[in-house]
């Protein structure tokens, strides 16, 4: 890695052009370039991947932008909770060089004829209950990578089906992207950070752990032996049930070769919020007929 001596400010860039000139010069001086995608309102789990980004790349670049294609009809778009000052110096403590913050018209001059469809490979979850969504997210995704060039990208483990996509995009349509999966961060109380929980009352803060506490349950019971996904399920449903301002979406329970993945998303207030845990499968218990011998 080259010293990251070279910058003393974050630079600004509204124009595609602007930025991946910028990004294009930092390439040509052997610098490598870590690309953190946003919609702003950066909390601290943004800025764990930019700090990450940080550490790993010679030059950060961090982009807001609250992409309209990722939102259905009857969603937040209007309301998406936008702070550009607090984001500027937020971006730059966390170590960002560059910050792309693009308006609309900027990513999409006209209506556009070109769009990324995807088919997940989890169906159902965020696929199924926010149809069109993960398109959305490809297609902007896919934007932010054409424009930044080979980088290394930082995404969140909490926007589980995003990261999937994310993956399949770099492998199907050959980017030269490395695409780096970072822890989701938590508060003490173990909701996940979002920039939605800004929509929270304070009532509504205090029931909306309860997802986490849900996804807790279902590890629990994986623990203890459980391996039936619709039991798994049930008992994280039943505890998010125990919270009557939280409406709930889905809870999920999805086993996988190497680990479990529990699913959970619900409606607090306004805010429509997602969690989920991966859980070990050698987080079995031993089983008790070869325990015994
Ligand atoms: P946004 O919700 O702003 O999230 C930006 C990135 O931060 C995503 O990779 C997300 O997974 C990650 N992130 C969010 N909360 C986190 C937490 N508590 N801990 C760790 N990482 C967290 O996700 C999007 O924006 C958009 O869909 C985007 C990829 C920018 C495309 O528009």
């Amino acid at each position: 890695m080259l010293p990251r001596t070279t910058f003393e400010f974050m630079e600004l860039h509204g124009t595609v052009d602007g930025f991946r000139a910028a990004l294009d010069g930092e390439r040509c001086s052997g610098r490598t370039i870590g690309l953190v995608p946003t919609m702003g309102a950066l909390h601290d789990g943004h800025l764990s991947l930019v700090r990450r980004a940080a550490k790993e790349c010679d030059v950060v670049a961090t982009t807001i932008f609250v992409n309209p294609l990722q939102f259905g009809p009857d969603e937040d778009l209007e309301r998406y909770p936008r702070d550009l000052e607090g984001d500027r110096s937020a971006a730059e403590a966390a170590g960002s060089d560059y910050l792309f913050v693009p308006s609309e018209r900027e990513m999409y001059p006209r209506e556009p004829k070109a769009h990324v469809t995807v088919t997940t490979t989890e169906d159902g979850l965020e696929a199924a209950s926010r149809p069109g969504h993960l398109d959305g997210v490809a297609t902007v995704v896919t934007k932010l990578f054409a424009l930044t060039g080979p980088c290394r990208a930082y995404f969140g483990e909490k926007d589980h089906e995003q990261l999937e996509v994310v993956r399949a995009l770099v492998t199907d349509l050959s980017f030269p992207v490395e695409v780096v999966s970072c822890p989701t961060v938590r508060a003490p109380d173990g909701l996940a950070l979002s920039s939605r929980n800004a929509y929270l009352t304070a009532d509504e803060r205090h029931a909306a752990p309860v997802l986490y506490r849900a996804l807790e349950a279902g590890q629990a019971c994986l623990e203890s032996g459980e391996r039936d996904p619709t039991v798994v399920s049930r008992v994280m449903s039943d505890l998010v049930g125990t919270e009557p301002s939280v409406r709930l979406v889905y809870a999920e329970a999805r086993p996988g070769d190497v680990e479990w993945r529990l699913f959970v998303a619900a409606h607090v207030g306004v805010a429509r919020l997602i969690d989920t845990l991966a859980v070990p499968v050698c987080a079995a218990p031993v089983d008790t007929v070869t325990a015994g011998r």
